[in-house]
């Protein structure tokens, strides 16, 4: 599929070429900072977030991302000119305040293209089992819920500037957990997940006046470091495709819906589950 990158990306590409996964990259590279594309990106040192974000680096976006462990090139090997990672707690809502300045202050004026509401934590018994609506405390709802849910919003309004300015694109990453009853996925979690969903048709419209679209993925199994250790065992002969998916597959979906390809797609919650959801 061309997803039009070259156009996308308002650069002269200087070479521009179909990679094996069926995308068109371009080479942004060599770019004045202020002509890239620019991506903020959650929770990108691992999982899905670093897929992510390899794959826009490749497509020649710049990518400003954040997580709580120090900043691994070996493990985000994408560029960090102007210094593009914040190293921070999203499951406390006092630091947000200071994450949206540093991120203008690394975009310097320059609009924002994507914002990609990735970090996410579902937290499990000691023994890795599903953490019920009897057993979850309430430090463990709040964590769940300022980092799933209070997060995104508030990133979300503290860089609407910026992305109006670029008739930007928001994805927030929900979860097949929001939709129904998990066999590990914990109570906080799922209806974190359920909120972001509601956050997600409500924000469509509220910022779709503004050129911002707002679109949501709902990954199934997904073979990271949050899967519990007997999730293949237990669901992949219940999912239709009869395996997990790859970080890689929802990167993918993730750049469709942040390119011109998805012009027209807002307010949409993509599931990406191998047919876990019929
Ligand atoms: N994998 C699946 O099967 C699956 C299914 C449905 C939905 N999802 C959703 O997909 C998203 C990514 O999950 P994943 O599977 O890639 O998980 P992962 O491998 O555990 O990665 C989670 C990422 O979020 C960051 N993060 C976690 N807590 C954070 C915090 N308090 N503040 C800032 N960053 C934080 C982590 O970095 P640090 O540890 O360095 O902070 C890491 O980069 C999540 O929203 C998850 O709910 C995943």
């Amino acid at each position: 599929m061309n997803l039009g990158l070259p156009d996308d990306n308002a650069v002269t590409a200087q070479s521009s070429e179909t990679d094996a996964r069926g995308l068109i990259h371009a080479d942004g590279g060599g770019c004045p900072l202020r002509e890239r594309k620019t991506l903020v990106l959650t929770g990108a040192s691992r999982g899905i977030g670093r897929a992510t974000g390899r794959l826009f680096s490749e497509a020649g976006w710049r990518i400003i991302s954040c997580a709580r462990q120090p900043f691994d090139a070996v493990r985000c090997p994408w560029d960090s000119e102007g210094d593009s990672y914040i190293e921070v707690d999203l499951s406390d809502h006092r630091t947000l305040p200071r994450v949206i300045a540093q991120i203008k202050e690394r975009l310097a004026g320059a609009p924002l293209q994507g914002l990609i509401n990735n970090a996410g934590n579902s937290p499990k018994t000691p023994n890795g089992a599903r953490l019920t609506s009897l057993a979850t405390s309430v430090d463990t709802w709040m964590s769940v819920f300022h980092l799933n849910l209070v997060a995104p919003i508030l990133l979300a309004q503290g860089l609407f500037d910026e992305l109006k300015a670029a008739s930007g694109s928001i994805v927030n990453v929900t979860s097949i957990a929001g939709a129904r009853v998990h066999p590990f996925a914990g109570t906080a979690y799922a209806t974190s997940k359920a909120a972001l969903a509601c956050l997600t048709r409500e924000m469509a419209h509220d910022y779709a006046s503004h050129g911002i679209r707002v679109n949501a993925i709902a990954p199934g199994e997904i073979k990271t470091d949050i899967l519990s250790p007997d999730t293949e065992a237990y669901l992949v002969p219940k999912i239709p495709l009869r395996r997990v998916g790859t970080p890689e597959e929802v990167a993918k979906v993730i750049f469709f819906l942040c390119s011109d390809a998805a012009s027209y797609v807002t307010g949409a919650e993509v599931p990406i589950n191998g047919g876990q959801h019929l």
